[in-house]
């Protein structure tokens, strides 16, 4: 009997334990996985976030060549004038004197390229991006409206439009994806004016897709096919060294780097589309990609701000690169320079460019902080690309074919040639678009938004991914820091 009652008090000393140990475990277990999707567990390569990804497999089988004609433009316009372009006259020495990337003798000064001013060999790139997230994190969050200029035009009857056209490259089997961006951009701010759109492709558009794309608009729309030769792979390109390289690539996880297509995208994105004959007629346009999310009311011209504010391009997300796509870049951009450094912009934003503190196994690789505008959307002038400096520079990069060598990216090309070749104060940060492409967000602290003030990717260890910081430390002029 006695026996019995201490095995009945051992026995309820069991299920004490469980009653209070079960619930523990299942916090415990609870808390390690919540950890794990916030520590970025199942994330996807980041060499994969370029966009336009999903199904190119479908899209590029078939390449075809029908041309097709495109629509009269709206003649009703307002001319933005010719492109000004001034570059410093090196030949003079006072004027040299003022510019620290040229020695004496007016050649590149190659060691201000490879020296970011605010190096600091104490400082862990984990306290870097502490500070940095925290800087991003406050500015993102202070409440803003509009622009604050004094110029912002808005709809009216007899409204003349900026030379702008809404842009798209988009396969036939995107359909619903681009229909999806395009209801967004009509409902936010183009059904207020009425802005041509063109979309293009490499081969001729479905029926369905023209009749569908067509009926989402009461604008005009433009159907193009890419002339071949500012889509194909060009015919210099070796194809031993290019299959030894994507050999290497893919075995340093560089996402696409054995799909032609791929390649013909980026290159085109970076350097030719500009040149497509339809859109020789306009100077501006907004890039609009298939699955994208526009959260925000715009009620003023945005293109009309560029023009009428001088910029000549706008972004509203910036990031690091997979610096495996890219590690010839930079040194093949090095040699362009030291032939032709008049060519840069004595306020462009270099320091942005050389950063090497939140992430410096990227300049390891790459020689540069790969720091890039996400250029799946870009509202830009493309008389900037078209201009002396960018388009030469685009000719060297394309003859040393690095664009199928490796597999950059139009991103990190436009960024590049940003920040070397233009003047920063040019560049505005659209904060007010609040805009998704997955996996990264900007979304203002706005009434006129409808997204999470402040939230950048759904996982914190990709927050260090985010190189917002430094546009604000080293690209923004005190114009655009004031501008909100
Ligand atoms: C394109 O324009 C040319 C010349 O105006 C015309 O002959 C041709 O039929 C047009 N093609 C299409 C597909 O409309
Ligand atoms: C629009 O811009 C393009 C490129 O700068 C230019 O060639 C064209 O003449 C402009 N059109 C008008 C009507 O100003
Ligand atoms: C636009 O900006 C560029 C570069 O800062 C400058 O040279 C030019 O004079 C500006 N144009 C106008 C109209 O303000
Ligand atoms: C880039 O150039 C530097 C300096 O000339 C050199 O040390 C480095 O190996 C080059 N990197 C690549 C990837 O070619």
């Amino acid at each position: 009997m006695f026996g019995r009652i201490i095995v009945g008090r051992r026995y309820i000393k069991i299920i004490l334990l469980a009653v209070v140990l079960i619930p523990l475990l299942h916090q415990l277990i609870v808390l390690i996985t919540r950890g794990k999707e916030h520590t970025g567990y199942n994330i996807p390569k980041l060499q994969d976030k370029v966009p336009t990804l999903q199904g190119v497999n479908d899209y590029f089988k078939n390449i075809g060549n029908s041309a097709q004609n495109a629509t009269e433009t709206p003649d009703d316009i307002v001319d933005a004038g010719e492109p000004v372009v001034i570059y410093p006259d090196v030949s003079d020495p006072e004027i040299l004197a003022d510019l620290p990337y040229l020695k004496a003798d007016g050649s590149l000064n190659k060691y201000f390229f490879s020296k970011f001013v605010d190096h600091d060999d104490n400082k862990k790139a984990r306290k870097v991006f502490q500070e940095n997230n925290r800087l991003y994190a406050d500015y993102i969050m202070e409440p803003i409206d509009e622009p604050k200029v004094d110029n912002l035009q808005r709809p009216s009857e007899d409204y003349k439009l900026a030379n702008a056209t809404l842009l798209s490259l988009v396969r036939n089997s995107e359909l619903d994806g681009i229909l999806s961006a395009m209801e967004q951009v009509e409902a936010k701010f183009n059904s207020k004016f009425h802005y041509p759109w063109t979309f293009m492709n490499d081969v001729s558009f479905s029926k369905e897709f023209k009749t569908k794309v067509k009926a989402a608009t009461e604008s005009e729309v433009h159907f193009i096919t890419i002339p071949k030769k500012l889509w194909k792979k060009p015919i210099f390109i070796d194809k031993d060294l290019e299959q030894k390289n994507i050999d290497l690539m893919l075995a340093n996880g560089v996402g696409y780097a054995d799909m032609e297509s791929y390649h013909n995208m980026c290159r085109f994105y970076s350097g030719t589309f500009y040149n497509i004959p339809h859109l020789q007629q306009f100077k501006y346009y907004w890039r609009v990609e298939p699955d994208t999310k526009y959260f925000c009311d715009i009620d003023y011209d945005v293109f009309k701000f560029m023009q009428d504010n001088n910029k000549s391009y706008g972004f509203n997300i910036n990031l690091y690169d997979g610096p495996s796509s890219i590690t010839k870049l930079w040194n093949t951009t090095m040699e362009f320079l030291e032939e032709h450094p008049k060519y840069l912009n004595p306020n462009g934003a270099f320091q942005w460019l050389l950063e090497d503190m939140q992430n410096p196994e990227k300049n390891q690789i790459a020689g540069y902080s790969t720091c890039h505008f996400w250029s799946n959307f870009e509202i830009a002038d493309m008389d900037f690309f078209r201009g002396e400096a960018y388009s030469k520079w685009f000719e060297h990069l394309d003859n040393s074919g690095g664009f199928y060598y490796e597999r950059w990216g139009d991103a990190p090309v436009h960024a590049i040639g940003l920040g070397l070749f233009e003047d920063k104060s040019r560049i505005h940060f659209f904060r007010d678009i609040g805009y998704h492409h997955m996996p990264f967000t900007n979304c203002p602290n706005s009434d006129r938004c409808d997204c999470e003030a402040g939230k950048f990717v759904p996982w914190f260890s990709v927050e260090k991914e985010n190189c917002m910081a430094n546009w604000v430390k080293y690209g923004m002029s005190e114009d655009e820091k004031n501008m909100f």
